[in-house]
């Protein structure tokens, strides 16, 4: 129904992809976007030891017979593993398809990953980079623009203008979102020239998605206002719900804080109080603009379903508009 170059290259049914969620993205929700028909990314920081990264992996196999990916984490973070030792787990269970994201480009797993016929996409925010990222030897890059939930970088360029930008300056596929949580956003991106959508913001409020009930409540009912940046300040600007602790964050980054102080706010550790415990204020989740967008809460093959019939709407309603 959308067969793209996206599709083609990983082997999914819809070019749907469900961003990488820290904390979230675990083996059964990453199973239940795949098993949808779109393509599942399992957050491989979520595992502190190989053992346990191992086993998720092995899960997901036991969930769905569809492709999915790992994303290697490349953003500054306190306690991390040498993302070696990820990759060392994805080439012996045969992982397919890896995402990266962070700021700097793949370069360093670039020959490992090849070596082992793995399907690379590198995730980023400009032009510039996804060049980068295609002459190193990317499969595909997702580009998403400002509007996005999570990291937004330093360039601050709308989906809008960033996608048919780096569509015009890349030859391999291109994933695009930021801000899309419904299938006119999908049709739109596609019409920009993208091959995929990526859509994070959206799958928070699906069933599967591991969040809180009282946090997915509360956003069910967000709208594209309530959103803010933080971290800007230290470097590591992301777009988040804005809650108590979001504009805890902003006064203290106004005043200067360190980044040893804002951890007090920022850390997993808050962030897990909230995604797990329901405690809404406690700590920070990255959210889109697009959650005012977002709709109900409903599972993932449901989501899939809305956002296909009305990408093909889309469609209908621009074949409609021929010349007379
Ligand atoms: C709660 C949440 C956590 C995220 N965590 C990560 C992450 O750990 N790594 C990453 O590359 N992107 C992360 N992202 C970004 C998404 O993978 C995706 O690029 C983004 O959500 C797309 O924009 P949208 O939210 O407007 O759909 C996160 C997004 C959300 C909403």
């Amino acid at each position: 129904m959308f067969k793209t170059r996206i599709t083609e290259l990983l082997g999914i049914q819809y070019p749907i992809i469900c961003g990488t969620m820290m904390h979230l993205s675990r083996s059964e929700f990453t199973a239940s976007i795949s098993e949808a028909g779109g393509l599942g990314i399992l957050a491989s920081a979520n595992y502190q030891d190989k053992e346990s990264f191992r086993q998720a992996i092995r899960n997901i196999k036991a969930r769905t017979d569809r492709p999915f990916a790992v994303n290697l984490n490349m953003f500054p973070a306190r306690k991390r593993l040498d993302n070696h030792l990820y990759i060392d787990v994805i080439l012996e269970e045969g992982v397919g398809i890896v995402e990266t994201s962070g700021h700097k480009a793949p370069e360093e797993y670039m020959a490992r990953l090849k070596e082992g016929k793995v399907t690379l996409i590198h995730k980023c925010v400009g032009v510039r980079y996804a060049r980068k990222a295609e002459g190193l030897g990317a499969d595909a890059v997702t580009v998403v623009g400002y509007e996005n939930g999570g990291a937004t970088g330093v360039l601050d360029i709308t989906t809008i203008c960033l996608v048919p930008r780096v569509v015009d300056n890349v030859t391999v596929p291109v994933i695009a979102g930021g801000g899309v949580c419904d299938g006119r956003g999908m049709a739109a991106v596609l019409s920009l020239g993208a091959d995929g959508v990526i859509m994070g913001t959206r799958f928070l409020l699906a069933e599967e998605c591991p969040l809180h009930p009282a946090v997915k409540q509360a956003l069910a009912s967000a709208t594209e206002m309530d959103t803010m940046l933080v971290m800007r300040s230290v470097g590591n600007t992301h777009r988040v719900w804005k809650n108590q602790a979001a504009e805890t964050t902003a006064r203290m980054e106004e005043r200067g804080a360190t980044l040893e102080e804002l951890f007090q706010v920022i850390s997993g550790d808050q962030a897990k109080k909230m995604y797990f415990q329901g405690d809404t204020d406690a700590g920070l989740l990255a959210c889109g603009q697009g959650i005012g967008l977002a709709g109900d809460i409903k599972p993932v093959r449901e989501i899939m379903a809305d956002i296909i019939e009305e990408a093909s709407k889309a469609r209908e309603r621009l074949n409609s508009m021929k010349s007379s």
